[in-house]
């Protein structure tokens, strides 16, 4: 990932202001610690620059969690602030690639491209966690009149399916970089002919963070027109009978099951290969959803009312985790970017589909540094909670 490593300088010569096409909006000063993060904006994207300092050099690179999927744009703005500022390079491995191929920008998609979604296709599938994309690719190959949503959590995936998009100059897929279970609350209903799951990675010691948990299974149901499906296809013996359990759960509404064993597919992704290799068995289980389900109404509003910069701010805001009844919020980080105007690094909402934010608080607003949180029912109760609680 894009950093550059820097001798040393004096911050106080970065200014809110742009240097080629990156505008720096703000800098701030992590009150823990000697490091910075710079707000900048690179065509109509919003991100944070970090600056990690050491005695003898000091480290230039991206923020996890804003950072764009178009990595040119990270680098632009690295490369962008350093030249003004004639910073002394150490090590760089920003070197903006000509002969790659350029990013499939237009289809990438964030969070806020979801609030109110139009479908350029009629039929609309979706494959949760893909990879590599093989599966995603050979799909919209082979149905040009149709759009597959990949959802992948994993960046460097994602971009690089989005190169092989642009490659291969496919019109119908669209890519998104998040947690495909919070993704999913925020589809239409009825909207969805497949959702494809292959793969998963089984989780075995950490079963919070499978993706088929019965939440998942009821927003697939919901999001699935009457008669789609949902396609669980598994190496793992135990991850097959975990979500066949699933499936089959008490409150589970109308649906239909199929299983199969070691069917073979048109295409073998990265991961089946290798099991097969291994003469590893497969199992598949597809759930048809049988029922219309009920509209979700998405009126959730993220922006603060009512928090404003208080100089007893700061001292009120508890450093450990606070947990509610089906949330929780952390307070990870504090950095102050005047002195009336801090940022906030925060993870919140549901036990097991945790999203990171920062929020910026000064004397007369309050804001989502980047994308707002997935509109969530459990992320807006937690955003009114933060509402509540940062309000003194
Ligand atoms: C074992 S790999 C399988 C990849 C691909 N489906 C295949 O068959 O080769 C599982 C993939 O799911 C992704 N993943 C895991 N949890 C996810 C989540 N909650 N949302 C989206 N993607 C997820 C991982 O990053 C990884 O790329």
């Amino acid at each position: 990932m894009p950093h550059i490593t820097v001798k040393p300088f004096d911050t106080s010569i970065i200014e809110k202001k742009s240097y080629i096409n990156t505008k720096v909006i703000f800098k701030s000063k992590d009150l823990l610690s000697q490091d910075e993060l710079i707000g900048v904006e690179v065509k109509g994207s919003k991100f944070l620059l970090y600056i990690k300092k050491s005695e003898k050099n000091w480290l230039f690179k991206y923020d996890k969690v804003t950072r764009p999927l178009d990595v040119n744009l990270v680098k632009e703005a690295i490369d962008n602030i350093s030249s003004k500022l004639n910073l002394e390079i150490i090590n760089s491995n920003i070197a903006i690639n000509q002969t790659k191929t350029k990013l499939a920008n237009s289809f990438e998609k964030r969070i806020e491209d979801f609030s109110d979604i139009k479908f350029p296709f009629s039929r609309v599938s979706i494959e949760v966690g893909f990879g590599s994309g093989k599966h995603l690719l050979y799909q919209a190959e082979k149905n040009p009149n149709e759009l597959f949503i990949g959802i992948e959590i994993h960046t460097p995936s994602a971009q690089q399916v989005l190169r092989q998009i642009e490659l291969k100059s496919l019109k119908n897929i669209w890519v998104i970089n998040y947690d495909a279970r919070l993704l999913l609350e925020i589809i239409p209903s009825n909207s969805i002919h497949k959702i494809f799951v292959h793969f998963p990675v089984p989780w075995d010691k950490k079963p919070q963070r499978r993706v088929i948990s019965p939440s998942f299974l009821n927003e697939s149901i919901r999001v699935l027109e009457q008669g789609g499906r949902l396609e669980l296809r598994t190496d793992s013996y135990k991850y097959f009978w975990y979500s066949l359990e699933t499936f089959l759960g008490e409150n589970v509404l109308k649906t239909s099951l199929e299983v199969r064993k070691n069917e073979s597919l048109d295409i073998t992704s990265k991961y089946e290969a290798r099991w097969l290799r291994q003469d590893k068995d497969i199992y598949d289980v597809f759930v048809t959803s049988l029922e219309e389900s009920k509209e979700r109404v998405f009126d959730f509003d993220f922006t603060f009312n009512s928090i404003k910069y208080k100089d007893t701010l700061l001292d009120k805001i508890s450093k450990k985790p606070m947990v509610f009844d089906s949330f929780f919020i952390h307070f990870e980080r504090f950095y102050r970017v005047d002195k009336s105007t801090i940022l906030l690094k925060l993870a919140f909402g549901s036990f097991n589909r945790s999203e990171h934010k920062y929020i910026i608080i000064d004397n007369k607003k309050s804001y989502y540094f980047g994308q707002n949180p997935v509109k969530t029912l459990t992320n807006y109760k937690t955003h009114l909670k933060i509402e509540e609680y940062l309000n003194v």
